[in-house]
């Protein structure tokens, strides 16, 4: 695992988004793994600026998204898919059907993941995986648990997730209590991985990923096990880290 400490959020999202866009121009044809929530918003920013200055080519690239909230249709200004419009698809040139996110108000969630997990298995490996970090150490919406999840599956958001998420809505309640996430295993599968990460509210996630015992109760420290991790994070976030 490679941890490159930058200063601040702005060189976190401006060197995630370099990763990123030298993954598209050496491969028009990638496949990329994309995530949501505050961390990714500036790298996306700044992938769009190289887009509109001619620099990126998104035509030929596919992407699949990590998760999406059980029970928000697309259009909810809540949902990821609401998300990912707004904060990069809408100012990009991706086909529309090139993006791949789970549909959150299926009817029947199980059938939902398995066709999400047989699309991207379809599809191809996912050539370079993005990924934010719970503060409970979980990626994509892979919660701490007893056992590694394998495949795309319905979780059940713990309370702490719940509480983290809440900013985005009105009440507690309104927080969807289940989520559609891509499993560990697929995540797993991933060519290469980015984990961004920033803020000293990550800085004890981030500590256990990287120096940590491997265990699903922290679900990011397996990426300890994966051969191509790159993890750009903000000095609060590696504060805790051995120097
Ligand atoms: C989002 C996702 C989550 C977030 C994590 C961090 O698609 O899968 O794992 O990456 O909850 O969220 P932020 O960036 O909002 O702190």
């Amino acid at each position: 695992m490679e941890v490159k400490i930058v200063e601040n959020y702005q060189e976190m999202s401006r060197l995630a988004a370099i990763l990123l866009a030298a993954e598209v121009i050496e491969n028009p044809h990638t496949i990329l793994g994309l995530a949501t929530g505050s961390t990714p918003v500036g790298l996306y920013k700044e992938l769009i600026t190289m887009y509109q200055n001619g620099k990126l080519d998104f035509s030929d690239v596919k992407t699949f998204n990590l998760d999406e909230y059980v029970g928000l249709a697309a259009e909810h200004e809540q949902s990821y898919h609401y998300f990912m419009k707004k904060n990069l698809f809408e100012h990009i040139n991706m086909k529309e059907e090139n993006i791949h996110i789970p549909r959150g108000d299926a009817a029947d969630i199980s059938e939902e993941a398995l066709r999400y997990e047989q699309e991207i298995q379809k599809t191809g490996k996912i050539q370079l995986q993005l990924l934010g970090l719970g503060e409970n150490g979980h990626i994509g919406f892979n919660e701490p648990a007893d056992s590694f999840s394998v495949q795309t599956g319905e979780i059940v958001l713990t309370d702490s997730t719940i509480e983290a998420n809440q900013r985005f809505f009105e009440r507690r309640e309104d927080v969807p209590k289940t989520a559609i996430s891509i499993g560990i295993g697929t995540i797993m599968n991933a060519e290469k991985i980015l984990l961004v990460a920033c803020g000293e509210k990550k800085a004890k996630a981030v500590k256990s990923v990287v120096e940590g015992r491997v265990t699903p109760h922290v679900p990011g420290s397996i990426l300890q096990f994966h051969p191509h991790v790159t993890v750009i994070a903000d000095r609060a976030a590696t504060a805790l880290l051995k120097k």
